[in-house]
């Protein structure tokens, strides 16, 4: 038996790696891969980003880029598994097993879909509402026992570890329920709106992608909300607060700033340069890694393709059991 614990985690193919992503949950990977601890598993989710009114050429490109985006971070094709979901289609198999013990009751829930489905009306749907099935074959097709993700998925996984103990209750005990990961940052705020979480879906103004250009980053944290005089913009000046600590290499630099900005002394004029100076550095080295690997593309489409032959074999292995445990030939 395989003793090693399992992460898996998956992010969609529908725009560029921003810091939120960055620092919720993918750096988070690379540290739990590099721990040794584990056998890491991500996966780009494509099947996931279908859920929005995407084309196929941006779709392409999205997958391609995200792939791009997550070696660079330092994703090792020699020691995680990285893999387009729908190059599995047991995925979407499992999904369906899935779709037949989770009520409807429990998808009306998730926040994401009630937020989503009002967000864009006249797309709401089947796989929209039916999304965490799909996240919880995803996660349990690997029998993973952790899921680093920022907090916006939580919800998710919970639904997970109920239907990893439906399916145990009806089937037998199978599979293990999954926990969360998170990070110190589980929730970047957007620069433009501090209320909202840092998206994709809010535009580039929201975000700093990790392939944002010096002049882009200085704009954009120039231009981020803050108001230390309290009201719902104040969240905004923590927020690059964490985002200093979280990229600077000094930390008594970034307590010096953290005092000032509790004391209600902390100049933005001052700070924000150097935020900006801070990002900007750390993410050189990414950026560089980035096009060195954009000019590679038969090495990136290499380890696609090792990366979901070595998954294909694990979640066969699964879909195999669970046939034979719930009784289909
Ligand atoms: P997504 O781009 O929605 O597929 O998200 C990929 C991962 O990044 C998931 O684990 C999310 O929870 C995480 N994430 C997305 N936005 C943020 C954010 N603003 N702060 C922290 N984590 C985030
Ligand atoms: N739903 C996640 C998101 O929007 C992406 C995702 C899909 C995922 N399947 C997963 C995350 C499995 C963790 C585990 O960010």
């Amino acid at each position: 038996m395989n003793q090693t614990p399992v992460i898996f985690s998956g992010i969609k193919a529908t725009g560029k790696m921003h810091i939120g992503n960055y620092l919720g949950a993918v750096k988070n990977w690379v540290t739990l891969q590099n721990s040794g601890d584990y056998q890491t598993i991500y996966s780009i989710v494509d099947l996931h980003s279908l859920t929005i009114d995407i084309g196929k050429e941006e779709l392409l490109a999205n997958t391609g880029d995200m792939t791009i985006d997550l070696l660079a971070t330092g994703i090792d094709p020699k020691k995680s598994i990285l893999f387009i979901q729908s190059q599995v289609k047991e995925h979407a198999e499992l999904a369906w097993v899935f779709n037949c013990i989770l009520p409807v009751s429990e998808l009306e829930k998730m926040t994401q879909f009630k937020d989503k489905a009002k967000r864009h009306k006249d797309n709401v749907n089947m796989g929209l509402f039916d999304y965490p099935a799909l996240m919880a074959a995803d996660i349990l097709l690997y029998h993973a026992t952790a899921v680093p993700i920022g907090d916006d998925q939580d919800q998710h996984v919970e639904l997970t570890r109920k239907v990893a103990r439906k399916f145990n209750n009806r089937w037998g005990e199978y599979f293990q329920e999954p926990q969360t990961i998170l990070t110190k940052i589980p929730r970047l705020m957007a620069l433009n709106d501090p209320a909202k979480k840092m998206s994709k879906d809010l535009g580039p103004k929201s975000y700093i992608a990790l392939s944002d250009t010096p002049d882009e980053i200085r704009d954009k944290i120039a231009k981020a909300v803050t108001d230390t005089g309290g009201g719902k913009n104040a969240v905004g000046g923590k927020n690059l607060i964490d985002l200093f600590e979280a990229f600077v290499d000094d930390d008594n630099i970034a307590a010096k700033f953290k005092g000032d900005y509790k004391n209600g002394q902390l100049q933005y004029s001052t700070f924000k340069p150097m935020l900006a100076n801070v990002i900007i550095s750390a993410l050189k080295p990414i950026q560089e890694k980035r096009k060195e690997l954009a000019k590679n593309s038969d090495y990136v489409a290499s380890v696609l393709k090792e990366g979901a032959e070595k998954a294909r074999t694990m979640a066969e292995k699964t879909m195999r059991e669970v046939r034979e445990k719930i009784g289909l030939l």
